[in-house]
């Protein structure tokens, strides 16, 4: 009998990129997904159950024999998702909510660099106004502000003088611009380099590190703008050698896992380490403890193994590091974002020539905020669509991907004409 798995949390490019992957496993029979959008009922069942409907959740997989769930979103983590479902008996794919903190605290994560001596910016945390502001008075600018607990990306305020400073600790500490995640506060020092993502599983004790890939957090080409959830993603990166992937391992990944391990909470699930490439070295800016979006939609292009057999050895304790085969090209991914957006924008517009866009060879796309209606496919969110290309060169995939998002059209789409394009930084590579 085939096996049966569960995206939970899933409305998202990252979710209905993993239920793409999961569904083309020779061993997977059905993919559910909970909540799902308006491309994944293409490769699997919609659910019509809320990720808080924790019981739902759990009585659903009971009666339709679920072999694993795979959790995508950080909130569901931090809120200790995983565990009830490891206590109903489940074989569960992410960390607990005592792993989970490394990103849901960006405090514990701190403390936790400290500890295993882990590179990073330095930094003080508080969570009285009044202190936080005579520390940011002495400090040089530019300076960086962050809510610690989880606030949608948006928890993170660079500050080019003491006087805009002060404004991000009211914003966050006293208006509270982010609730309860922003209680504590860290202050950290500016770092400058070039900005590149990890991915780990974990099975809690052995570990596979992915091909590099890199965001494009801010909204307009060249990095203008104000950050996204994240407009596109390339991968691998050229210019990370071996040896610099080595040195990420020694001194962020182990250490982080350790750590981790050594006060009782081990991870099982994708640590996604957000590292800047300083001319001093790499160093952390934070841990993620769940696939990145729009990463994930690149990783599932290049990846050659089983994800199905990876996710399940991770929550089952049985990952073989050796068996995760990646492919030798490049991937791409473009967001086609809402007009508007990251601000505010609207809904229910209507989506046309993705069939078109589909039938061009090594193209998949990944829905975000989309849903059917009637027949018809309309946004419903602010990243609406993935575009993915593979390519066996970076160019390649580049334009592949944009020839598809050619065929795409909504009525204020925008998206950004750079992914994959950044210059090799200056003094690496
Ligand atoms: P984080 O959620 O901590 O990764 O921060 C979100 C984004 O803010 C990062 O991807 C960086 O672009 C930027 N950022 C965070 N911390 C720093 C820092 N210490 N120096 C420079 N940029 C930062
Ligand atoms: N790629 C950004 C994130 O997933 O947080």
């Amino acid at each position: 009998m085939g096996k049966k798995v569960i995206v939970i949390g899933g409305t998202g490019g990252r979710e209905h990129a993993l239920a793409w992957k999961l569904s083309r496993s020779s061993q997977v029979e059905k993919v559910y997904i909970a909540p799902g959008n308006g491309g994944t009922g293409e490769v699997g069942e919609n659910v019509d159950i809320q990720p808080n409907e924790t019981d739902k959740l759990i009585d659903f997989c009971k009666t339709h024999s679920v072999d694993l769930a795979v959790i995508g979103p950080d909130d569901l983590l931090a809120s200790g998702l995983a565990d009830k479902f490891k206590q109903a008996g489940l074989a569960t794919f992410g960390p607990s909510k005592k792993a989970a903190q490394i990103e849901a605290s960006k405090a514990f994560a701190k403390d936790l660099m400290k500890k295993k001596k882990i590179p990073t910016s330095s930094y003080e945390t508080f969570t009285d106004a009044n202190k936080a502001a005579g520390y940011a008075k002495k400090q040089n600018y530019p300076l960086v502000v962050k809510a610690s607990g989880l606030a949608l990306g948006k928890g993170v305020i660079i500050c080019q003088n003491f006087d805009e400073a002060e404004k991000a600790i009211e914003l966050i500490m006293l208006k509270k611009a982010f609730k309860s995640a922003g209680e504590t506060i860290i202050i950290e020092e500016f770092l400058t380099g070039s900005e590149v993502s990890f991915h780990v599983l974990s099975d809690g004790k052995n570990y596979a590190i992915f091909p590099t890939s890199q965001d494009h957090k801010q909204v307009f080409d060249g990095d203008k703008g104000p950050n996204t959830g994240g407009m596109g993603a390339f991968g691998p990166i050229s210019w990370v050698s071996d040896a610099l992937k080595d040195e990420v391992d020694e001194t962020v990944i182990k250490p982080a896992l350790e750590g981790l391990a050594e006060a009782g909470s081990p991870f099982y699930g994708c640590l996604y380490p957000g590292l800047m490439i300083t001319p001093q070295g790499p160093k952390t800016l934070e841990y993620n403890a769940r696939f990145g979006d729009p990463e994930t939609e690149i990783y599932v292009r290049l990846l050659d193994s089983d994800l199905f057999e990876l996710l399940y050895a991770c929550a089952t304790g049985n990952l073989k590091p050796d068996t995760v085969k990646w492919k030798l090209g490049y991937a791409v991914t473009v967001v086609l974002a809402s007009g508007g957006y990251p601000g505010d924008y609207q809904k229910n517009i209507e989506i046309t020539g993705v069939k078109n866009a589909q039938q061009i060879e090594n193209i998949e796309l990944f829905h975000a905020g989309t849903k059917l209606q009637n027949g018809k496919l309309l946004t419903s969110g602010g990243r609406v669509m993935n575009v993915t290309a593979y390519g066996d060169t970076l160019e390649e995939a580049i334009s592949k991907a944009y020839g598809a998002v050619n065929q795409i059209h909504f009525e204020g789409m925008h998206y950004r004409k750079d992914i994959g394009k950044r210059e090799t930084p200056k003094g690496i590579g």
